[in-house]
């Protein structure tokens, strides 16, 4: 099992290119399902979910090649839509397959979909949305079992602007019979991208980014296409942090401020100094952080949930008062015993939404657990942070979002490695 050891206390300098999307390049994955051509994704990141989900992808009778960051995926042959539950179980994104695999082969089966513990995580809107679409879908033995015998657009309004339900609803709505109407959907950078993927293949889409989005479905897709990902901004913001909370300056490489805007005013209300330049951002911390009095968790362009650990860990060491909310999700909070054991002074609401932080002078290093990918981000940067060494165990949590995390930390002045050890996992 492999954890992080890492001795805090250094200052985070220098400059680091930031890679592509997890976000992004799974449904995008997912897509290329529907292209009866060549696929060719660049910028695609070497982290663990993307490598289950090209398993999930040869397991269903695509080819692929993984070279670098580039994925060549080849759908032409017949596939067999059905996900083998060892790889779903470790992934709730496999879940897009449902939309994609409806609509490519009419059929769809997975297991119940997994990945990190976030409380209850539905998939309620993806299931009524292509019930909507003509699908007829029930549950056996653990399995989602999904069938049709040719979707249908229709008017689909989600009651929560969920990512992946917009995004299912995408990719079966690109080849139903006549137009879908998504309205209320999510608007993230990610979607937009999901969506210029799917019109290179021929898809015909109009209004991704906004809270309206319509598709009129094409009888085949099919064109060879090349497609760069997306920047990640999770990753992005993750380092932003990182650099704020060692009193750091750092300039990341190859982003789109605009998609920082909610992570950098938070930064810059801490008190540290930013600017951007064409696809550059840079960052200066101040010598000690700020307290922020209220961070709210929304869909986008709202703060994103996706940071809320890295910022529950920076505001343990601001000064002052601060109050995190988390609207996103019921469960997002596993960070809070961990940092504790750190020395962090964190209350939390009975309802486990609302985290009421006391800024500490410093933290101390700790051997801390990460109970999910978020979380293991927060404690490594805490660690980053804080005084003397300390050990962030299930260091595999992390690896399904970041690629080699410790390098780029490293190539940036912290002291951090990652090391293979007996001790099992604590989950
Ligand atoms: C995606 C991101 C994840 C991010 C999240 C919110 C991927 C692979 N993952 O996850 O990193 O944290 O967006 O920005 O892109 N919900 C329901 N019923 C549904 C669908 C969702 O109740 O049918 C609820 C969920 O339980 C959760 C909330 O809506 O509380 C957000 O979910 P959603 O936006 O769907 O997130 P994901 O697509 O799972």
């Amino acid at each position: 099992m492999f954890q992080y050891r890492i001795r805090g206390g250094n200052r985070l300098l220098g400059e680091l290119k930031i890679g592509g999307a997890k976000n992004a390049a799974l449904p995008i994955l997912a897509a290329a399902c529907l292209n009866e051509s060549e696929t060719i994704i660049e910028n695609c990141p070497r982290i663990s979910d993307i490598l289950d989900t090209i398993e999930i992808l040869n397991r269903v009778g695509c080819e692929t090649e993984f070279e670098g960051n580039t994925l060549k995926v080849r759908a032409d042959r017949k596939l067999n839509c059905e996900i083998p539950a060892e790889i779903a179980e470790k992934m709730r994104s496999s879940v897009l397959f449902m939309g994609a695999f409806l609509a490519r082969c009419g059929r769809a089966i997975l297991p119940a979909p997994g990945g990190c513990n976030l409380g209850a995580r539905a998939i309620d809107l993806h299931i009524k949305g292509l019930i909507a679409m003509g699908a007829k879908i029930h549950e056996e033995n653990g399995k989602i079992f999904c069938e049709t015998d040719g979707l249908t657009g229709a008017k689909i309004k989600l009651s929560f602007a969920s990512v992946g339900a917009t995004e299912n609803l995408m990719l079966a709505a690109v080849r139903a019979r006549g137009e879908t109407i998504i309205e209320n959907a999510a608007r993230e950078p990610e979607i937009i991208d999901l969506s210029d993927f799917l019109k290179k293949i021929g898809a015909d889409i109009r209004g991704a980014g906004t809270g309206t989005i319509v598709i009129r479905g094409k009888k085949s897709l099919s064109k060879p296409v090349l497609h760069k990902v997306i920047f990640d901004r999770i990753v992005a913001g993750t380092h932003l942090v990182a650099a704020a909370m060692t009193g750091g300056e750092i300039c990341l490489k190859n982003v789109r401020p605009f998609d920082l805007m909610p992570v950098a005013g938070c930064l810059k209300e801490m008190g540290c100094f930013l600017r951007s330049e064409g696809g550059d951002i840079y960052l200066r911390a101040p010598e000690r952080l700020r307290a922020l009095p209220r961070i709210v968790t929304r869909v986008h362009p709202g703060f994103p949930t996706d940071m809320q650990a890295q910022f529950v860990a920076a505001l343990a060491i601001a000064e002052g008062k601060s109050e995190v909310v988390e609207t996103v999700f019921e469960n997002r909070c596993s960070h809070v015993g961990e940092l504790r054991k750190m020395g962090a002074n964190i209350r939390l609401t009975a309802d486990k939404r609302t985290f009421l932080i006391s800024g500490a002078a410093s933290l101390r290093g700790a051997t801390v657990a990460a109970h999910d990918l978020r979380c293991g981000a927060a404690l490594i940067l805490a660690a980053l942070a804080a005084d003397g060494e300390s050990i962030v165990q299930n260091a595999r949590f992390v690896e399904r979002g970041y690629s080699g995390i410790e390098n780029d930390l490293y190539s940036l002045g912290a002291d951090i490695s990652l090391e293979n050890t007996p001790v099992r996992d604590i989950i």
